[in-house]
């Protein structure tokens, strides 16, 4: 039997281990890409980056692809593939998911402050707001000085929960493609992002849009390296520098993840990451072991918890 090109694994990967138990439709669909010679045949001739399922499955939905099986995906997908093909070669996943804050809160928690943060990779600046937020963090609640938000944020914990939310006084990120909240074009996208049966998550999403766009983040185009210098000057006196990645290191080449890295590490900037295990080596070195499927939040490359990918839950580290 011949090896199947690695796009059809992609895709199998894609299913089995992402979007199993998370979406049947994009399960189906993406077992289905995999099997299928002709609608690979479609993805390869992409370049390498832009044949990512999340990417293919997103630009097909936004422009219209039925919800149903894969028999009429299919279908819809060889007679929209240059529109999608078109969509694809100019957009990138770019998910910004709030709840990542309820699980950024415990590192954030051990700088003093008041704050200013750097998000690098920020997409749309959702996580740039952990201090405009409420919490239900395992049965604690907790609101902003100012009163409970319109935007409530759960997450499971296990271990200590952070009483009080941190001081943020200034806030900016970067992103090779910023997300505007005030364009519709955008919100499209980042909802679309989400995938079919997560209603919850498009509730939330569309909440903390509402919450960001009556005051909107300083957004930088351009390259986590090239920006990181421009955003640290702009720090105001007095407020602590902490640069934030999340879900983001991923996107860079080991080469130039290591170059941000050193220019984190060389700024004397505070670094919260919540990141794939393996995004970091320095922190996967200090864990205790593997946790299948969760992130790890890390404190200037020490790990604190173990996290849901999207902050669906905290658990403390032994000894963190
Ligand atoms: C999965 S999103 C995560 C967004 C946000 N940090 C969150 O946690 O919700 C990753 C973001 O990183 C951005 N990105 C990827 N490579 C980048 C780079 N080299 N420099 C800056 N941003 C980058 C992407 O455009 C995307 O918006």
């Amino acid at each position: 039997m011949a090896t199947p090109p690695p796009t059809a694994d992609w895709y199998r990967r894609f299913a089995e281990l992402e979007a199993a138990g998370h979406s049947a439709v994009y399960e189906d669909w993406a077992l289905g890409v995999a099997g299928d010679p002709a609608v690979l045949a479609l993805i390869e001739a992409l370049p390498f980056p832009k044949r990512q399922p999340n990417l293919i499955l997103a630009c097909a939905r936004l422009l219209g692809a039925p919800e149903g099986g894969y028999v009429e995906f299919r279908h819809w997908l060889l007679d929209n593939w240059d529109a999608v093909a078109g969509q694809a070669r100019v957009r990138m996943t770019q998910t910004n998911e709030a709840r990542r804050c309820a699980a950024l809160l415990p590192a954030l928690a051990r700088i003093d402050g008041p704050l200013a943060l750097i998000e690098l990779g920020a997409s749309a600046g959702l996580c740039l707001y952990p201090d405009r937020y409420s919490y239900d963090l395992g049965g604690e609640r907790i609101d902003p000085p100012t009163g409970p938000s319109p935007v409530l944020l759960s997450s499971d914990y296990s271990g200590p929960v952070p009483t009080v939310l941190p001081e943020v006084t200034w806030r900016a990120g970067s992103d090779l493609n910023p997300l505007d909240v005030g364009s519709t074009d955008d919100v499209r996208w980042l909802t679309t992002l989400i995938w079919p049966e997560q209603h919850e998550r498009r509730e939330r999403l569309s909440a903390a849009i509402q919450l960001v766009a009556a005051d909107p983040p300083l957004l930088l185009r351009g390259d986590a390296i090239d920006t990181l210098d421009d955003l640290l000057a702009r720090v105001p006196v007095g407020a602590t520098p902490v640069v934030q990645t999340s879900g983001m290191l991923v996107y860079l080449p080991f080469e130039s993840r290591m170059r941000l890295v050193e220019r984190i590490r060389a700024s004397g900037a505070r670094w919260v990451s919540l990141e794939a295990v393996g995004a970091l080596p320095t922190v996967r070195e200090r864990l205790p072991e593997e946790r299948p499927g969760a992130y790890v939040l890390g404190l200037d490359e020490r790990p604190l918890a173990w996290v849901g990918p999207h902050g669906q839950f905290v658990e403390w580290i032994q000894g963190a």
